[in-house]
């Protein structure tokens, strides 16, 4: 059975396909014009690595052993140069759904992958940093997110969305359905605590930016995020990390009822029609 939200959200996600005026082109976001930038906290360091036309690869480093893990690559140069350059062991390998591990003989100790039918919550460490498996089926069906703490720690927690969940908007339901991504969306990550820092798997913020504008016109949060990314884009930084909680400010697919709103109507048909007007 799905639920009146999950429909909305299908109803959006076809809206983000059909609404071609708001693709700013992909080329734009290239990785050769787009900078690497890295985040510190005392517990752990995220380098983003941006990678192919707009995917990001992220190195999680764990300062109190030096061990680190890669998330989705898919540039063995880049990860060997950022390895080198922070000086730590790569012992893992974590990779988000199945379409993105671009070489499946890695020489590392663990890669943690998984095939369809396994749905389970799987802990593992990286050094001293807890992470935690979460089953988040749609874009594919085993898609998985990392959610990565640190016992005591008084910094956020970062979890490493893939294509689940972007800044400000979501994965293609490529093999799923709109009720698993409501579930991933709100149930899985929307649970996370507030603080915690969103690594994606794209930079494909404004365009998801320029889309939760047309769906909620006079959300403030909006029109500020997306005057900030632009600025961002300009000087060819990644608009990466956000927080769990920002993205219930602005991101369409985390705000049910300003999207039931937008649409004005329950019925998904007629809702459609709404943004061509
Ligand atoms: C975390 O704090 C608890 C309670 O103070 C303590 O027992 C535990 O050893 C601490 N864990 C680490 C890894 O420091």
């Amino acid at each position: 059975m799905v639920c009146f939200s999950c429909n909305l959200l299908f109803m959006l996600e076809h809206l983000l396909i059909v609404n071609l005026c708001f693709i700013v082109p992909t080329g734009l976001f290239h990785s050769a014009l787009r900078k690497s930038s890295l985040v510190e906290q005392t517990d752990m360091k995220v380098e983003l690595l941006p990678a192919l036309t707009d995917n990001y690869m992220y190195l999680l480093i764990d300062e109190d052993t030096k061990e680190a893990a890669i998330v989705d690559p898919v540039e063995p140069q880049k990860i060997v140069d950022a390895v080198k350059k922070h000086g730590v062991k790569l012992k893992t390998v974590l990779t988000t759904h199945h379409h993105c591990l671009a070489n499946q003989n890695h020489p590392f100790d663990r890669i943690c992958q998984f095939d369809d039918f396994l749905i389970f919550v799987l802990l593992f460490q990286v050094g001293s940093l807890n992470v935690k498996c979460l089953s988040t089926p749609c874009h594919t069906s085993g898609h998985i997110c990392y959610f990565v703490t640190k016992e005591n720690s008084t910094e956020p927690p970062a979890v490493f969305t893939g294509n689940t969940l972007f800044v400000a908007g979501c994965g293609k339901f490529f093999e799923g359905t709109a009720d698993e991504m409501y579930k991933a969306l709100i149930e899985v990550l929307g649970r996370l605590p507030p603080e915690t820092r969103v690594y994606c798997g794209h930079e494909y913020t404004i365009n998801n930016l320029k889309f939760a504008w047309h769906v909620e016109p006079n959300n403030e949060a909006i029109q500020k995020k997306l005057t900030w990314a632009k600025e961002k884009y300009v000087n060819r930084e990644p608009t990466i990390p956000s927080t769990v909680a920002d993205e219930f400010t602005f991101n369409p697919f985390m705000r049910e009822k300003s999207v039931q709103e937008h649409a004005g109507t329950s019925d998904p048909i007629e809702a459609m029609r709404i943004p061509k007007n």
